[in-house]
């Protein structure tokens, strides 16, 4: 039985057993355990099923604990912590000692950030080790922003999950490495390029990469639903060459009739961004369910968090 629970107090009495707790994030859901039990860390792995070649976010609630865990910290990283934490970026730097080989995958980086979810900042605050956690989904899947969601995925499998109710912003952290001290964006998030710019000019973007992942949630196929998902320009056009399909329909505002569309998800009748992202993942969730034959969806505008968006569906229709 895996309980859904607010309980911070027993949140920490599972972590504590070296268990794992699903935990809230502005993000999406993570699936949590201590940094330093190896058999904590082991776990997340196992549940998963994520390759070990794939390193782990570390999750902290303060910008003091970062100076514990990294070696050296690039004056740009330092602005952008200032910035946007706690928030959805992540930074990839230089690790120290103390920060296992199994966390990083052997690599001599670890990947940090500072999660902007209440419950979670003070579930972090009173443990006395930071968490790992990456998104707690099967590897390869659509992440969850729901406690129901994560119940869906791993019921049985993990003791707790702790309920901080539907991910505000909806789509995983935006994560910039560095090499040396320029900046790097590895993965597209909901930190728009855009706002990040803002705040240290201009940066590389290098978010695909196939045999050997700098990181792997650039890997092509990845956030996926089960049925099969098309991302269309002309999406009336689409509907007219597959009428014998059974349709589930993703679409940014606009709604599009036609006699095989069986459900349709809008992500934002309004047209904003914010809202779209807030939303993209649970209407997948919603349209997997649901009993059709393909899902297609609509190109979203190709700025802000548009790029992200299309970003996730382009990995999400990747055979
Ligand atoms: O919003 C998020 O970032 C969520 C919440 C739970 O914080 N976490 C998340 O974790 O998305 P995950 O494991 O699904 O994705 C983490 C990504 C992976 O693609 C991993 O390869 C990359 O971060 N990563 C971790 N450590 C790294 C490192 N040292 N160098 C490069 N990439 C790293
Ligand atoms: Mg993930």
């Amino acid at each position: 039985m895996t309980i859904i629970s607010k309980d911070i107090s027993k949140a920490i009495k599972v972590l504590n057993r070296d268990e794992l707790v699903a935990i809230p994030t502005e993000t999406v859901y993570g699936l949590a355990g201590n940094i330093f039990s190896e058999k904590a860390i082991k776990k997340i792995f196992s549940t998963k099923k994520r390759p070990f070649f794939n390193p782990l976010i570390v999750h902290l609630y303060n910008y003091k604990q970062l100076e514990s865990i990294v070696s050296y910290i690039p004056p740009k990283a330092e602005k952008l912590a200032k910035s946007f934490w706690p928030g959805s970026l992540t930074l990839v730097l230089p690790k120290n000692n103390q920060i296992p080989d199994l966390v990083t995958a052997g690599k001599d980086t670890v990947a940090v950030r500072i999660p902007n979810h209440k419950l979670t900042l003070e579930l972090l605050e009173k443990l006395n080790f930071p968490l790992a956690a990456p998104s707690a989904n099967p590897f390869g899947s659509i992440s969850p922003t729901s406690a129901h969601h994560v119940k869906s995925y791993f019921e049985g499998q993990i003791e707790m999950i702790l309920d901080g109710g539907n991910c505000n912003a909806g789509i995983e952290s935006t994560i910039v490495g560095f090499n040396g001290d320029e900046p790097i964006v590895y993965r597209l998030g909901s930190t728009s390029i855009e706002d990040i710019e803002q705040v240290i000019g201009n940066v590389t973007i290098q978010n695909r990469s196939e045999a050997k992942p700098v990181a792997p949630g650039m890997l092509s196929r990845h956030y996926a639903p089960k049925k099969q998902t098309y991302l269309v320009d002309d999406v009336s056009l689409f509907l007219k060459e597959n009428s014998d399909k059974k349709i589930g329909l993703l679409l940014f505002t606009s709604n599009i009739d036609a006699t095989n569309v069986i459900h349709t998800e809008t992500l934002s009748l309004e047209g904003k961004l914010i809202e779209a992202t807030q939303n993209l993942y649970a209407a997948l969730h919603r349209l997997d369910s649901k009993e059709i034959d393909i899902i297609v969806c609509e190109k979203l505008p190709n700025v802000g968090l548009g790029k992200t968006i299309n970003d996730r569906l382009e990995r999400a229709t990747k055979k």
